[in-house]
């Protein structure tokens, strides 16, 4: 008797991976496109860009709304992609899985809602010294609305938390914190701190945006309530995230947005809620979007994540290496355990010039604060420059960004 093979994984084969990207045959300034501003945000993959457009092209319609045909494949084509992150983020159901336009949106829908169910006069919020601005506002704003407090755990200065001075008190109610740093590359532990947060009954929050690429992401292991990510930074569409929630807290949380889809009954005195997902999902959903997050998730499952992981390690050591060489280069974010991101800062030359002059030679590296500007007041720098590897980089394109960042070194000092 026959017995079915279990799928094989491909192997890892990085020219295999890029000719996936048609993107990449671009040039800038009559040079090879190369790309290291995957933490700002991804390249898509032709199955991606191909998942969306077939969508408008074939079977546009509103979902949950209509009985024509056309709809009900909308629908069917979206909860499929819901549970295709269900899945893949080891979600218990599907109806844990909420739709926003992004990592941004998910925080704010937590902040707004969590800060209205649990936040007191004298209550206390923690989150990280080394969090993106999208995880300190929406804090700030709902502390300042309940008459709470913002606290901070402090960087160490390899880029880390220092848990011994982590300051939860008995009136923290919540913990927010970066699963992965977009500025250093810092994978947190968080799940010791969320197993910490539990024992004190303190409802916890996970940023995301910068590990789904790079990193296997299992919410139930983690022990997380809530977890935003988007889909543009992990080879997805841009407008498109995840807000994952666990289901009794979901239940508890009053809705953030009001609208179409998100009710169960209306009448001009009062409203009742849609179940869960629909309570957070007001208004015409990103369609397109979500169909192409499915896509996206699909085809980073097609990969072995740890050969990608490997790839992208293998990216970062090289990198560090040539950088480190520079006379007067300092790289911020030196953990253990890091993604692919170098970001440094070098004596005597500012981070927007060294930008430029890369641009020109056709490489693409963020430059400024990256929007974690206590982080930056930490380190006592303005700015770095930071490049942010994704998996279809090569060792090539690093020696490249070397070869130019000592080029522009020359030239600006
Ligand atoms: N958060 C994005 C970045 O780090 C925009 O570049």
């Amino acid at each position: 008797m026959r017995t079915k093979a279990a799928p094989v994984a491909r192997p890892y084969d990085v020219e295999e991976v890029r000719a996936q990207f048609p993107i990449l045959k671009e040039l800038v300034h009559g040079r090879p496109l190369v790309y290291f501003d995957n933490a700002a945000t991804s390249q898509k993959p032709r199955r991606v860009i191909k998942a969306e457009s077939a969508y408008y092209a074939t079977i546009n319609a509103n979902v949950h709304r209509g009985v024509h045909t056309l709809s009900t494949k909308a629908t069917e084509a979206q909860e499929a992609a819901r549970e295709t992150v269900r899945k893949h983020i080891h979600a218990e159901h599907a109806r844990e899985v909420v739709f926003t336009s992004g990592t941004t949106a998910g925080i704010n829908l937590a902040a707004s809602s969590l800060g209205q169910l649990l936040l007191q006069p004298g209550d206390e919020v923690v989150i990280s010294g080394m969090e993106h601005h999208s995880n300190i506002v929406p804090w700030q704003l709902a502390c300042e609305r309940h008459g709470a407090t913002l606290k901070a755990i402090p960087i160490t200065d390899t880029g880390e938390w220092d848990l011994k001075k982590a300051p939860f008190s008995d009136r923290t109610r919540i913990l927010a914190i970066g699963h992965v740093s977009n500025t250093l590359g810092t994978i947190n532990p968080v799940k010791k701190l969320i197993a910490e947060a539990k024992k004190r009954g303190i409802t916890t929050v996970v940023d995301g945006a910068q590990a789904l690429a790079h990193l296997a992401v299992d919410v139930q292991a983690l022990g997380c309530d809530l977890y935003a990510f988007s889909g543009h930074k992990a080879y997805g569409p841009t407008g498109i995230g995840v807000l994952y929630g666990r289901e009794g807290l979901l239940d508890r949380m009053p809705p953030w947005q009001g609208g179409g889809e998100m009710i169960d009954t209306v009448t001009l005195e009062k409203s009742t809620w849609a179940r869960l997902p629909f309570k957070f999902e007001a208004g015409t959903p990103n369609i397109a979007g979500i169909i192409g997050l499915g896509e996206a998730i699909r085809w980073m499952e097609d990969y072995d994540k740890t050969a990608m992981a490997q790839h992208e390690q293998a990216l970062l050591e090289h990198a560090t290496q040539g950088l480190l060489a520079i006379d007067g280069l300092r790289i911020l974010g030196t953990a253990k355990e890091k993604v692919g991101v170098a970001s440094f800062v070098i004596d005597g030359v500012h981070h927007y010039d060294l930008g430029v002059l890369l641009d020109q030679q056709g490489i693409a590296v963020r430059t400024g604060h990256h929007c974690t500007q206590p982080l930056m007041d930490r380190f006592g720098v303005s700015g770095t420059t930071r490049a942010s590897f994704a998996c279809f980089n090569t060792i090539a394109e690093v020696d490249a960004m070397v070869a130019a960042v000592k080029k522009g070194v020359k030239m600006l000092r």
